[in-house]
């Protein structure tokens, strides 16, 4: 009995690591960074181990060729950029331990891409990128510097056929996670996490971009939990709980009098908890192009101040008549508090938003008191809404 106990207790006890272990070495066509000489004492730069394992892995030939990052080490690497395209079809990178970034912006080297980012994916296609590990940007010295240029954490450029997460991405000296120029992409189990003071730490970027899927997610952030930007099509976010944050936004479309588009975004079973805004459809004035088909369903919403809004800025004069155009936007399902009076905020420019449809809203205030709305230039209908949207219906 006492035998049989302690097999059990040596079983219990040795179980994880020899798990990992043998998953590890069970994976065909590795290339662990550890074998590449990766310190992971979290101060020596590894980045030399990352990017000769990365070489091997792009042009090796066979099956799936995984870049490992093991687990219980913190890796330090400058900022540096996994290159594609690949010998093999399909890529994976498991890191199941933990990345850093230098401590300090002092610390950082460029790598010639001007701090643009700190990990970058570029024109990989089939990638997986999961493991369940973090990825640790350290921010923190960059958030006081409010002039300067503040690199994204991860960017994912030009990656078809992308799958990321789960993963945890701490403290980003700007947005955690930028995809831009990919198509077929899936976002889950990612946990996105940095100060709610912490200034322009986007969750998601989403830019010239198609089929792009977030999910199961969790974005505690001070800027935009996802922010879809101009030219990004068929956008699915769904189970996700954002907060402390900006909210889910489309756009901001048209700065600079550029042309913007970007339709078919579907957002549902979402929970905003004290958030700056819930559902945002943002442009600016003087730009051209359109943001259409966006439906927002099943919201739920704690103490959000902004939960419904369209923004169109300014309408001076000279911009009469131009204007990123909105149609066709569904709020549907939106029920909880606001932390300000006016829950629904339609503020279009002169030429109007159509097709705004409201149906199913019912948002009051942290009291229970009731809410209102503010409502200019949009057209469309409403049903069962609270506050009433009287300027709808027309
Ligand atoms: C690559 O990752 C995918 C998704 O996690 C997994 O299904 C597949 O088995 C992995 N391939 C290898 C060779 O480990
Ligand atoms: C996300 O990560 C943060 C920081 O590690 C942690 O405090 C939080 O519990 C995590 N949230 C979830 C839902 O895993
Ligand atoms: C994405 O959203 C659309 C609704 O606009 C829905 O028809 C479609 O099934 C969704 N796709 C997935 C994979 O959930
Ligand atoms: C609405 O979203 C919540 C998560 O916020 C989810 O638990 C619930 O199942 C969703 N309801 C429907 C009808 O899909
Ligand atoms: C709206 O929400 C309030 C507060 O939760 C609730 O008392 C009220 O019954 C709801 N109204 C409708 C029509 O669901």
């Amino acid at each position: 009995m006492k035998v049989l106990f302690s097999l059990l207790l040596v079983l219990v006890i040795a179980s994880p690591s020899l798990c990992s272990k043998v998953r590890e070495s069970n994976i065909p066509n590795a290339f662990n960074i550890v074998n590449y000489g990766a310190k992971g004492d979290g101060h020596t730069d590894d980045s030399n181990s990352f990017l000769k394992a990365w070489k091997d892995a792009c042009s090796s030939t066979k099956g799936t060729p995984t870049l490992i990052v093991p687990t219980d080490k913190i890796f330090m690497t400058q900022p540096l950029t996994f290159q594609g395209p690949c010998k093999s079809a399909t890529m994976n990178v498991t890191i199941s331990g933990t990345i850093t970034a230098p401590p300090n912006r002092e610390h950082w080297k460029s790598n010639g891409n001007d701090h643009d980012s700190w990990i970058t994916f570029s024109h990989i296609s089939g990638l997986v990128v999961n493991g369940g590990g973090t990825l640790n940007a350290q921010g923190d010295s960059w958030w006081d510097k409010s002039s300067s240029h503040r690199p994204t954490a991860v960017r994912f450029l030009g990656c078809n056929n992308l799958k990321h997460g789960p993963m945890t991405h701490l403290n980003s000296p700007r947005n955690h996670i930028s995809i831009t120029g990919c198509d077929d992409v899936l976002i889950s189990n990612v946990n996105l996490t940095a100060p709610e003071t912490s200034p322009n730490t986007d969750g998601v970027d989403i830019s010239s971009s198609t089929k792009v899927f977030i999910e199961h997610s969790t974005i505690s952030t001070g800027d935009d939990c996802v922010a879809i930007n101009s030219g990004s099509k068929f956008i699915n976010i769904t189970n996700v709980n954002c907060g402390p944050g900006h909210g889910i936004s489309v756009g901001s479309l048209g700065k600079n009098g550029e042309y913007s588009t970007v339709e078919e975004v579907y957002v549902s079973d979402i929970i905003f908890t004290r958030t700056t805004n819930g559902a945002r459809i943002k442009t600016w004035e003087g730009g051209s192009g359109y943001a259409r088909k966006i439906i927002y369903n099943n919201i739920t919403l704690d103490g959000v101040k902004n939960p419904v809004i369209i923004d169109q800025q300014y309408d001076a004069l000279q911009y009469a008549g131009k204007g990123v155009k909105i149609s066709d936007v569904t709020f549907r399902n939106f029920r909880g508090t606001t932390k300000d009076k006016i829950a629904i905020k339609l503020n279009c420019c002169s030429i109007g938003c159509t097709n705004i449809v409201l149906e199913e809203i019912n948002i009051s205030g942290l009291n229970g008191e009731r809410s209102s709305s503010l409502c200019k230039n949009a057209h469309g209908s409403s049903s069962s809404c609270n506050p009433t949207v009287t300027c709808l219906n027309n």
